[in-house]
């Protein structure tokens, strides 16, 4: 018997096995935070991703050019500073490829990526919480330096992180839109979701698409993005990829995030509430297209923090590490 012909490209497939089973996540549309009957938001579900987070593409993509080019073999250790979703995602790419995965993470992060990282089989080095994220990276490049068995991906200056975009992210929503988007928001964290996407969405369609970054209000950290105000630029950012930075509260990314899950049914991470509020006020912002935005993780890291259940200027003031 004949089937229907499919809409759009699959998102479930026969894979080899886990690792191959990255990418190609849902594309799906969210009618009630639409400000206009013309303006059609879509996100791009990146917590469908195994690990439940965009940076299982970019984890394989590191490891995996690093192979290509002769950098790693059987055995080695691979070391990098995270304090989130890259570090869970490398974990589990190394346990299936095999190699040792040590990671360096600031000491007060919430139990939930402890115990992920530890549940696939990393090891893990402490650095002092009060540092956040750049105490982390300084003294992973410091153990990388001293020791040769370390192979550190480093995603912050690493061309495969937004590359994985590139190829992978940007050509799906590409073909799942026809071509047509006209705008594009993302966090920005490392970077690499925004120039990957960017420069793919430029070079195809021109300057007519904007890429947005949302960013964190300097001194609300949202987890999961930075704020290029606090000093440390990463090696792969290009500003000139940008067209608007939109800073977004930690209250409002935290009432957005709670908005997508009562709205629309998505269980988010609390960034993909900042980046969704930029989203619908970009779309308020045009009288027809499409804007495209990132579900960069699933809700479950983020239970324990209390993001759904407590009231918001509780957790809205909380000093939080930055996790990507
Ligand atoms: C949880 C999380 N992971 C990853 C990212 C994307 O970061 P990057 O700029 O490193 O691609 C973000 C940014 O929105 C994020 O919030």
């Amino acid at each position: 018997m004949a089937l229907p012909p499919l809409e759009t490209r699959p998102c479930g497939g026969r894979y080899g096995d886990i690792v191959q089973a990255i990418g190609n996540t849902p594309l799906v549309e969210l009618k009630r935070l639409s400000p206009k009957p013309g303006v059609r938001i879509w996100a791009k579900m990146e917590s469908a991703n195994p690990t439940g987070s965009v940076k299982d593409r970019v984890a394989r993509a590191m490891i995996e050019d690093a192979e290509e080019k002769g950098l790693i073999g059987p055995g080695q250790t691979i070391l990098e500073p995270t304090s989130g979703n890259t570090g869970i995602s490398l974990a589990m790419i190394c346990s299936r490829k095999g190699y040792d995965l040590e990671v360096v993470m600031p000491d007060n992060v919430t139990p939930e990526r402890t115990q992920l990282l530890e549940m696939y089989g990393a090891r893990i080095t402490y650095s002092p919480g009060a540092q956040g994220s750049n105490g982390a990276v300084t003294q992973a490049l410091a153990m990388a330096e001293a020791d040769p068995r370390y192979y550190m991906p480093y995603q912050y200056g690493n061309e495969a992180n937004p590359g994985a975009h590139y190829h992978g992210t940007a050509k799906e929503i590409l073909e799942e839109l026809d071509g047509h988007v006209d705008a594009f928001v993302a966090g920005l964290g490392t970077g690499g979701t925004l120039m990957g996407i960017g420069r793919r969405f430029k070079e195809e369609l021109g300057d007519h698409v904007k890429i947005v970054a949302a960013e964190p209000m300097q001194g609300e950290p949202v987890q999961g993005l930075r704020s290029l105000e606090d000093g440390f630029i990463p090696p792969i950012i290009d500003l000139s990829v940008l067209d608007r930075k939109i800073v977004v509260t930690s209250r409002d990314a935290i009432i957005w995030t709670r908005k997508l899950l009562k709205e629309e049914g998505i269980f988010a991470g609390v960034s993909s509430g900042a980046i969704a509020r930029v989203a619908v006020r970009i779309a308020g912002e045009m009288d027809e297209g499409n804007v495209v935005f990132i579900v960069c993780d699933d809700g479950w890291k983020y239970l324990s923090s209390g993001v759904y259940t407590k009231p918001v200027d509780e957790i809205a003031d909380l000093e939080s590490t930055v996790w990507w």
